[in-house]
Order: C-alpha cells, then sequence, then structure tokens
C-alpha cells in the first residue's frame, strides 16, 4: 500500500475483529484474495446503506462474505440481504462469519449462477451491489434495473478494469468486452443517473429516476 493509500485508510471508520478476521482468514486460504473489497471500500458500502436506510439490500458475487457484511451493519434495523454466489465451496465461510457478526437472520445466502436467480427474486431492491462474473455485467443490468425500486441505487464494483477499459481492445478479452459495454449500456439508459467513481478499480454509481 503506498502513503497516500495508507493515508485514506486510516481516515475511514476502522475495520473490527470480525472483519478483519475474515481479511485474513481469506488471505490465508482463497486463492484471489483480492477480490475482497477491504477497509476503504467495505467502509463506503457500510455508509451508503446507511446513509440510503436500506431495507432490501442484493448483492451479487458474496466471495467470502466481508462486503455482505458490511452493507448488512448499514442497513436499517428490520433490513434483509440476499447475496448470490456460484461458488458452493465458499458457502461455509461465509456463513460462519455472517454467524460471528451476528447477521445470519438478516442475510440470505443464495447459490447458483446469478443470471438464473436474479430473475426468481421479488423486485424493489433499494440497494445493489454487484459484484461478480463480468462478462454477464450488461446481462446483470437489464435484469437488475427493472426490480430496484424509484430512487434506489445500483453499484457495479470493477467499472475501471484495472484500466483495460482504456487501453487496446483485445478481441479476446470477454470480461473487459462486458465492462465496456456495461459502462455504455448504464450512460446511454434514460432511466438511470450515473456517476463513475474512481475508488479502487472504479464504481458505478447508478440511481434509477
Ligand atoms: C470479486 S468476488 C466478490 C467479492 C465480494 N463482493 C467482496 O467484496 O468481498 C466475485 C465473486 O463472484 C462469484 N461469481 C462469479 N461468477 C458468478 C456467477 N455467474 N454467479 C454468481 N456468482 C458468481 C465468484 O465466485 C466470486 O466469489
Amino acid at each position: 500500500m503506498n502513503p497516500l493509500e495508507q493515508y485514506i485508510q486510516q481516515h475511514c471508520t476502522p475495520e473490527d475483529e470480525i472483519l478483519h478476521a475474515l481479511y485474513r482468514e481469506t488471505h490465508l486460504k482463497m486463492m484471489h484474495p483480492r477480490m475482497l473489497s477491504g477497509v476503504v471500500q467495505g467502509a463506503f458500502l457500510q455508509w451508503i446503506a446507511a446513509t440510503l436506510e436500506a431495507k432490501k439490500i442484493l448483492e451479487i458475487g458474496t466471495f467470502t462474505g466481508y462486503s455482505a457484511i458490511c452493507l448488512a451493519r448499514g442497513m436499517a434495523k428490520d433490513g434483509q440481504l440476499i447475496t448470490i454466489e456460484k461458488n458452493e465451496e465458499l458457502e461455509n465461510i461465509a456463513q460462519r462469519y455472517f454467524a460471528k457478526a451476528g447477521l445470519q437472520n438478516r442475510i440470505q445466502q443464495h447459490i447458483g449462477d446469478a443470471a438464473a436467480l436474479i430473475p426468481t427474486l421479488d423486485a424493489d431492491f433499494d440497494l445493489v451491489f454487484l459484484d461478480a462474473d463480468k462478462k454477464q455485467y450488461p446481462l446483470y443490468l437489464e435484469q437488475i434495473v427493472p426490480k430496484i425500486k424509484k430512487g434506489g441505487v445500483l453499484i457495479a464494483d470493477n467499472v475501471l478494469w484495472n484500466g483495460k477499459v482504456v487501453e487496446p481492445l483485445k478481441p479476446n478479452d470477454k470480461d473487459t468486452i462486458g465492462v465496456l459495454k456495461f459502462n455504455q449500456m448504464v450512460q446511454n439508459h434514460p432511466g438511470l443517473e450515473n456517476v463513475l467513481l474512481p475508488l479502487r478499480d472504479g464504481l458505478m454509481m447508478v440511481r434509477k429516476k
């Protein structure tokens, strides 16, 4: 971490022991631990969920559960969070930390392919955090927008895709193609207002008008 990143992290609400233990266990046991949101983005997600007083949150891409815990901690007292993860091997670690955080009754974890599961969910989400398969971002956008309530917010992670969105495109790079198409669809959508925040790998903040 460079000094500026360190300074930014030192001026965000810090991780508690539970999130720190999850961060450590993820780094010890997982192949791609950097996928986890971390202190700054986690604090941001909790902050936005609290500011919106979100009651119904959807997350696409649970991984080990870090961002789900942050979002759930921010949501309203009677709020519920649904999180979708295709890798069933991650269910155990996420469930364990949801329980440690006392959130086991407020987070529902669905295991399966997000594109198949999203259409089965009831509508009216206050907040959606999109953080799964980049190739499918355009499809997720089409599926999710009708399920967000008016004034609700979608946050999509990794929309700068490590800078690849402005580099020469390799024709078989399906992830970058997915991210580029998603960003363009959001930009052109008449029913959405959006701000691309350069936080970490880029967060597309979308509000449904
Ligand atoms: C970047 S990680 C999520 C990180 C997590 N949101 C956090 O901040 O701690 C992306 C996750 O999406 C999952 N995923 C990828 N494709 C998926 C799909 N088609 N359906 C559901 N989950 C998927 C991956 O298995 C991975 O755990």
